[in-house]
């Protein structure tokens, strides 16, 4: 018998600071109309104060409650952001250190929007191999920190938050985390990217001076590539794990414009209503937004064991992917 990975607890936080469209449009040239029908976004959480590994830390600290295990437990943490506290430590080893998970090893894994399912795949393989039993994989950025409040074409569109799941062996081989198909395309390095601040440009007075420290994104050129590389990726796990469009339940895209959503749902010939969608209230959350749609509708109770899902992402790098799970965990008991 195969051992696979299954998640065992799931938790997300976002910040309760609300930034609106309205509040965008005192900042620059944009209005409620455009960034509703252009991206399907109408506010975004903003931590004030703190860093990443303050967004993950509640979510793992719900995780470790939900699961009634101790932080000793854990083996491996895994966070996947693009906003790390500071270039090194890895906020894995931050957060390790706040949870006081001591016997585990822990790493960060920069994937962009497709880091959780990287992490996913990463960690569940993690599982499978026999290795380890208990593998905490994170989602979580700070976007606000790299946004620049000025540019239009970037602010309007991320926010803050953070999504975690527990995987450990499943019981019953055919629950889990079934397959997984990721890809990377590094010629995408040219539409989106923070160039300020790493080895080629170490931050100075000019690399401020000329914003490199904040996000760009040619969005029209990453908006074309992104529906065609989530539907084929989603389309080819279909189509190897013998599944139809009728008998997935439930699609988990990630969460960069509805737009985009929408095209890829359509081209998997996937009802709308199977399709988790939380944009409008968190914008695009980079690697959190897959954990933090499975978090919400897991504790609305509207994911059943049994399920079958397929997560979806497309990303900076560009790196992209989708995996396919059948849900095995119990609803929430409160
Ligand atoms: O998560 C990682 C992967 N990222 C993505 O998947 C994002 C992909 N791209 C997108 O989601 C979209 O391309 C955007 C939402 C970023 C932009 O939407 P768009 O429909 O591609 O708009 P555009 O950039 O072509 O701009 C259309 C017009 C332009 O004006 P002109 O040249 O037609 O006069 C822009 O200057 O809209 C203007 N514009 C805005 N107007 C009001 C751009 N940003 C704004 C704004 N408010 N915030």
């Amino acid at each position: 018998m195969s051992i696979k990975a299954t998640i065992t607890a799931i938790s997300h936080y976002v910040p309760e600071d609300i930034l609106s469209n309205s509040d965008l449009e005192k900042l620059v040239d944009t209005n409620d109309e455009w960034i509703k029908s252009r991206t399907g976004i109408s506010e975004r959480r903003i931590l004030k104060k703190g860093a990443t590994s303050d967004l993950a830390f509640p979510a793992v600290q719900n995780i470790l409650k939900q699961r009634n295990i101790s932080p000793l437990e854990i083996d491996t943490i895994i966070v996947a952001t693009v906003t790390p506290d500071m270039f090194f430590p890895s906020t894995a080893c931050i957060l390790q250190e706040k949870i006081g998970a001591k016997n585990a090893f822990a790493f960060d894994l920069n994937a962009a929007c497709s880091g959780f399912l990287y992490a996913l795949v990463v960690g569940s393989q993690m599982i499978e191999s026999g290795s380890q039993k208990k593998v905490l994989v994170v989602g979580a950025d700070k976007m606000s920190s790299i946004l620049n409040y000025k540019d239009r074409n970037t602010c309007i569109l991320f926010g803050d938050g953070a999504g975690a799941v527990l995987l450990e062996p499943s019981e019953d081989e055919t629950f889990g985390v079934l397959d997984n198909r990721l890809y990377s395309d590094g010629s995408g390095k040219d539409f989106l990217y923070m160039k300020g601040g790493g080895s080629l440009n170490p931050a100075t007075h000019e690399t401020v001076d000329q914003q490199l420290h904040y996000i760009f994104q040619d969005g029209k050129s990453v908006f074309k590539v992104a529906v065609i590389g989530m539907a084929d990726v989603s389309a080819e796990l279909m189509t190897r794990n013998n599944l139809t469009s009728e008998n997935i339940d439930w699609l988990v895209p990630h969460q960069a414009n509805l737009r985009i959503i929408d095209a890829c749902a359509e081209r998997m010939g996937i009802d709308k209503s199977k399709v988790m969608i939380n944009i409008e209230r968190y914008g695009n959350t980079t690697a959190a937004t897959i954990p933090l749609c499975l978090s919400e509708w897991w504790h609305a109770r509207k994911i059943i064991k049994g399920q079958n899902i397929i997560l979806s992402s497309f990303g900076a790098g560009y790196t992209w992917g989708a995996v396919y799970l059948r849900w095995s965990l119990d609803p929430p008991t409160n």
